[in-house]
């Protein structure tokens, strides 16, 4: 979560800036908007005001009877600077170290290097004088978020247009190494398993992977390179994060133990089967035999207690509980000692709108820091509390 400075300056992309600013609201960030004059025409202040909850930049004097050094006081409070979209004239502006409006000027007093999103007719694009514009930025450390292919506003076709907000956004949580899970490789099994009972048919679950990618995203966005073990998941995936898929409790076991190694935290989210058919029928079972049809089934292994019998070596590992009903808590409890885990998190599937498949959770976080509840909360909101309690886990496991 960062202090986020958007700068946005007048190119037809700029009504995409509103994408951006609410997808950076949804990361935790808080942002604070300038806009260039030219912007100001495409897109009104009122709606990024009333968007952003806090005043808008928008020109170097204000009140001319009061000081007013609002330049190099936004300038202090941003963590990123980030300009989208930046238009070939600020990128001018900027690589030139010109200081002649608010937004350029804060440019010039942010000690960061500045994040570029750059949107323009392809011609300005390819431009020599962009060209080089955009290498001295480059030069000096900006990040250039590049455009991309498509049919432009004016009509043409070709490279400028805008990057999607959510690349955007993606490329805001990779250039802040100040996380607080920055260098720590967080490995999470998302998703459920489904063990085949024939050639079409299989045992699942109702796992949306929902919790896990919600995870997946927060750590990121807090700065750990992250790696997901997707079981059967069918959501958008996020960028700067590396899938590996598993379908069956088997294939996930065997991805784990492998990930094991090079992981700092491992979080088992996945709804894994404890049983599978022992036998897998080739073909579709027949269903004009008899009335009935007995399947025999076996225990799959268990991913976490197996995992929980490795060497720790620092690590945090984390497992889930669904569990229905009032006993659920102590067996949670239970559980986190019986399978050696450091934390985990039970959620109680009985109660409504909760658990598997809907937006939200309610959580408790049993470790042995103590134990947190976490109310009924949206699964992001929900994977933010839980990578807290990692992060703690974490400082406990270094200062041994
Ligand atoms: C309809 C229209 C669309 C424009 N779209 C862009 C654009 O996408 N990118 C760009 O670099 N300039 C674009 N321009 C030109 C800029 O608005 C112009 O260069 C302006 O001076 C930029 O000012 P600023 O960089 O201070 O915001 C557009 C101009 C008009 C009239």
């Amino acid at each position: 979560m960062a202090e986020v400075l958007l700068g946005v300056s007048g190119g037809i992309a700029a009504y995409k800036a509103i994408d951006v600013l609410r997808l950076l609201q949804k990361d935790g960030h808080r942002v604070r908007v300038v806009m260039t004059r030219s912007a100001q025409r495409f897109v009104g202040p009122a709606t990024f005001a009333a968007l952003s909850g806090r005043d808008v930049g928008l020109s170097l004097f204000g009140d001319e009877t009061a000081p007013d050094y609002r330049h190099l006081e936004y300038a202090r409070e941003a963590e990123v600077m980030l300009i989208a979209p930046a238009t070939a004239n600020t990128i001018a502006r900027l690589a030139h170290g010109m200081g002649d409006d608010l937004l350029s000027s804060v440019a010039l007093a942010y000690p960061g290097p500045v994040m570029v999103a750059p949107a323009m007719n392809t011609r300005m694009w390819e431009h020599p004088a962009t060209r080089a514009n955009l290498a001295t930025l480059e030069a000096r450390g900006a990040t250039i978020v590049p455009p991309g292919h498509g049919v432009l506003a004016d009509g043409d076709v070709g490279a400028g247009r805008l990057a999607s907000p959510a690349d955007i956004v993606a490329a805001v949580a990779a250039h802040r190494p100040g996380g607080d899970l920055f260098g720590r490789r967080v490995v999470i099994t998302a998703g459920g398993t489904r063990e085949p009972l024939d050639a079409v048919r299989y045992l699942g679950n109702r796992s949306s992977g929902r919790m896990g990618w919600a995870l997946a995203h927060d750590a990121r966005n807090r700065g750990a390179t992250v790696t997901v073990l997707a079981a059967n998941v069918d959501l958008p995936r996020d960028e700067g994060v590396t899938y590996h898929d598993a379908a069956t409790a088997e294939e996930l076991g065997r991805v784990a133990r492998a990930a094991w190694n090079d992981a700092d935290v491992m979080i088992m989210c996945a709804a894994v089967a404890d049983y599978r058919p022992r036998a897998v029928a080739d073909g579709k079972i027949d269903k004009s035999g008899a009335p009935e049809l007995t399947i025999a089934l076996e225990r799959t292994e268990d991913i976490l207690a197996r995992l929980g019998e490795l060497p720790r070596g620092g690590r945090v590992l984390v497992g889930f509980a669904a569990e229905a009903g009032e006993d659920g808590l102590r067996r949670a409890r239970d559980k986190r000692l019986r399978k050696n885990a450091d934390l985990i998190v039970h959620n109680d599937i009985s109660r409504a709108g909760t658990g598997f498949g809907s937006e939200e959770n309610a959580v408790t976080l049993i470790s042995s820091r103590g134990e947190t509840e976490s109310g009924l909360r949206s699964k992001r909101e929900c994977a933010r509390l839980i990578l807290d309690e990692v992060r703690g886990l974490l400082g406990e496991t270094a200062a041994e």
